[in-house]
């Protein structure tokens, strides 16, 4: 009557109480389990304990992966009050939707290989079975430290959490020197080593997109610099980016940036010089495109195998471009200005800080489009500006973008 158990001898009566007793022990102890289990997955209907650390740590990176403290008991609570008696061990948490959607917190323990993964699934349903308000990711993708951090303290003052998110590539002594009461406080995610013109500058703004793409509520993927300005106050940028059909990805083919293209490399990766485009690194995209540029495994080993290919300026546009990406403006919402024959954008110094030149910034050179219409906004941020234009840009601000 008990198959798993060991056959036993069934000569004398004692063996059979002891069988007796043994199929009731196993019998209670299966239905305590029962109860258990029931109390604690309400919702599941898996074995969850055949998943394995390294999957759930992936799954669900604010239970397991955080090296902050492991989540709080603010989890919806269970439908069913539980009636077993305290386990001995404390159980884990019910399995909700709340710690999938948003991670608690930027830092984690997966490899780039492991986060790429993880970041480049998206859901297959199309309606979105709980409400929530899109946000904004803000990717700074910072050499050492951000000098005009306090302007960009005073672009995010007073608005709400649930608009935006800071993620923080950088150095170790950039977290360090943050105080507490910065919004950049607690932003900075695990970074490696950047040079100017290396691939890992691509890996790094991979990387920067895979860990905002964990939070299920990012929509829109701004990449900005150390040297970098917001020229419109918060709601502005905000309503300008969430509003948009588009991705803001420079994205451009001309006889300048066709001699970068190098058929020995790309040519066996199926990328032909008709498709090559180039383009300012500086990027703006929606959720669907960052997912494309994170999982991206055909064209990322080409360019990332191609010295001096200025991969910066190539990958992204050669990529939006071999997917046949319809919704791109082909234009970058990062202001610059290059000096004649200069292989560097011009820095703008203390002395350059005008309101003339926000006019300038602002409207650009031409005439913009956006969602298909004439607009009069061109960018909403600009570079490059020097650490001494931080005391002008305070001053300016309240007056020009109507912040500080
Ligand atoms: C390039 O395209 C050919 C033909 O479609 C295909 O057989 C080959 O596997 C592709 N190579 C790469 C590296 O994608
Ligand atoms: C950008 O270029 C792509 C590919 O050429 C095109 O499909 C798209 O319509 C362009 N976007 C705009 C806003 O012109
Ligand atoms: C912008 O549009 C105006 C009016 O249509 C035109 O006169 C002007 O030349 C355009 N400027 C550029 C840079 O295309
Ligand atoms: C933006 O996209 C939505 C959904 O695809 C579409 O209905 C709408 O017409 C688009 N708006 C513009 C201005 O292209």
């Amino acid at each position: 009557m008990n198959s798993t158990n060991k056959p036993m001898a069934a000569s004398h009566s004692g063996s059979r109480l002891l069988k007796a007793v043994l199929f009731l022990l196993i019998f209670s102890l299966g239905f305590i389990m029962g109860m258990i289990s029931m109390a604690t997955f309400p919702n599941f209907y898996g074995p969850p304990l055949l998943l394995s650390p390294m999957l759930l740590s992936s799954l669900a990176p604010s239970s397991t992966a955080m090296l902050t403290t492991p989540s709080p008991s603010t989890e919806t609570p269970s439908p069913t009050p539980s009636a077993s008696p305290p386990p001995t061990e404390r159980p884990a948490a019910p399995m909700g939707l709340t710690a999938f959607l948003a991670p608690s917190g930027v830092m984690h323990t997966m490899t780039d290989e492991e986060l790429l993964w993880r970041a480049s699934m998206a859901p297959k349903v199309s309606h979105t079975p709980y409400s929530f308000v899109p946000k904004v990711a803000f990717l700074f993708l910072v050499r050492n430290q951000l000098p005009l951090r306090p302007l960009w303290e005073k672009f995010f003052a007073g608005h709400k959490h649930e608009l935006y998110s800071i993620y923080v590539h950088s150095y170790p002594p950039f977290a360090a020197s943050l105080p507490t009461d910065s919004v950049f406080y607690g932003s900075m995610i695990p970074s490696q080593k950047t040079s100017w013109g290396d691939a890992n500058l691509v890996e790094a703004e991979r990387r920067l997109l895979a860990n905002a793409l964990l939070d299920l509520s990012n929509e829109r993927f701004a990449l900005l610099s150390e040297s970098c300005i917001p020229i419109y106050d918060f709601p502005t940028v905000y309503a300008h980016l969430t509003g948009s059909n588009d991705s803001f990805v420079d994205c451009f083919d001309n006889a300048g940036a066709r001699v970068r293209y190098r058929p020995d490399v790309f040519a066996r990766h199926n990328i032909t010089q008709a498709q090559w485009r180039k383009g300012s690194q500086w990027f703006e995209m929606d959720r669907a495109l960052a997912v494309e540029v994170v999982s991206d495994e055909a064209y990322f080993p080409a360019f990332r195998d191609c010295r001096r290919c200025v991969i910066d300026e190539h990958y992204i546009p050669t990529l939006v471009n071999t997917l046949g990406w319809r919704r791109n403006a082909n234009r970058t919402l990062t202001y610059m200005e290059w000096p004649p024959r200069s292989p560097h954008p011009r820095v703008h110094g203390a002395v350059d800080v005008t309101e003339e030149l926000f006019r300038k910034m602002r409207s650009g050179a031409a005439n913009c489009t956006y969602n298909g219409a004439a607009s009069n906004i061109c960018f909403v941020f600009a570079r490059k500006f020097s650490p001494d234009a931080l005391g002008p840009l305070l001053d300016l601000a309240p007056k020009v973008m109507g912040f500080g």
